[in-house]
């Protein structure tokens, strides 16, 4: 039988379990062109959170009555399209569910010698894009640049924090509590952490970043991107990647008091999503792959079992629960 989570109400502030509705249907049967997969692991985002929302966005809200949208990676069990056979490993954007059928579009084939499977969902996936064009197209660091990023020990910020120092900048995260600070430090070699739970940032963003900021990468608006902003450097990048601090506002989104810095130093902030590189994703994940196995680029998933936990585990991401990646494991290989 294929268990599936779907949307049956659009949640007020916090995600409920009384939100979805859990059905058990048959397992469904592939067609001609058709491929059946089997969810092993379902990817947690802060952005499953807006695609409740009856708004406007860059995607379609999840319809009432809908299987939760989720990014899944599968095993094909049962292949009908000739691209696709029995035993591959797919990324797809199969939801919150058991099984899927696909029509073999959008899907992306997993070469599991480079990681293990979680590693598609994270570094080597969508977080891991995110933080390669955020913070190279739009951020476009320079050898010898001070970059900050928040959400610095979470699946984007971890690898933004990484390619920083790649590219040979001095890198300043922000992250809550120790712990993550002392993982992103000691662990991924950032050169410092601001633990906004216990510090002042603006304060320590001013002992940390003595010569300014020249990339802030924004992964949670509110008051960290208003403090950021008061140390910009002359030309300054802001890529706008997310704002986990404002998805379960039920009044307006708090935006950036100090947007005048942008004036004043000639520095622009912009929004991107990552969807819009698609194109380069294999290029992408080749060159991520390398720094990988080159040993400077490090990944960290922490996988939490079982479907029925769905609407716990996404609430993970809200209350700071998650160090790395986090996936939902649904079954076995
Ligand atoms: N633009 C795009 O195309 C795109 C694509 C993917 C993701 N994103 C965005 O990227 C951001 C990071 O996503 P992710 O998947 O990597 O999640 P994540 O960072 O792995 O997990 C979310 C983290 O956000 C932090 N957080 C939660 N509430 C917060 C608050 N009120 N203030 C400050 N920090 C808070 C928590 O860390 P702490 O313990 O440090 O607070 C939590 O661990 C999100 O904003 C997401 O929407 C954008």
């Amino acid at each position: 039988m294929n268990k599936q989570f779907k949307l049956i109400k659009r949640p007020l502030g916090e995600v409920q379990a009384s939100d979805f509705e859990v059905s058990i249907t048959e397992i469904p049967t592939a067609h001609e062109g058709e491929l059946l997969i089997k969810t092993l692991y379902i990817s947690m985002d802060p952005a499953m959170r807006g695609w409740m929302n009856d708004a406007k966005s860059y995607i379609e809200p999840v319809a009432l009555g809908d299987v939760m949208r989720a990014g899944t990676v599968g095993k094909v069990i049962e292949s009908k399209n000739p691209k696709y056979q029995t035993g591959d490993y797919v990324v797809s954007l199969n939801g919150v569910q058991e099984y899927a059928i696909s029509n073999g579009k959008g899907l992306m084939k997993i070469d599991t010698r480079l990681a293990p499977l979680p590693v598609f969902l994270g570094t080597l996936g969508i977080t891991g894009l995110t933080a390669y064009f955020g913070l190279l197209r739009i951020g476009q660091p320079q050898a010898g640049e001070t970059v900050v990023v928040s959400g610095a020990a979470g699946a984007v910020g971890m690898v933004v924090g990484q390619i920083a120092k790649i590219k040979g900048c001095r890198v300043v995260g922000i992250a809550g509590g120790k712990d993550k600070c002392d993982f992103v430090v000691e662990e991924l070699g950032f050169d410092a952490c601001i633990d906004y739970k216990s510090q002042d940032v603006r304060k320590a963003l001013k002992d940390y970043c003595p010569d300014g900021i020249d990339v802030y990468f924004d992964n949670v608006g509110g008051d960290i991107l208003d403090a950021a902003l008061s140390r910009l450097n002359r030309g300054a990048r802001i890529p706008i990647c997310g704002a986990i601090s404002q998805y379960n506002q039920m009044q307006a989104v708090q935006g950036p008091k100090s947007y005048l810095s942008l004036l004043v130093n000639r520095a622009r902030m912009e929004g991107f999503v990552v969807f819009d590189y698609a194109k380069d994703y294999i290029s992408a994940i080749g060159e991520m792959a390398q720094w990988m196995q080159a040993g400077k680029l490090k990944s960290k998933e922490q996988v939490v079992e079982g479907i029925d936990n769905f609407v716990d585990t996404l609430g993970m991401l809200f209350e700071g629960k998650n160090t790395g990646k986090l996936v939902l494991k649904v079954a076995e290989d």
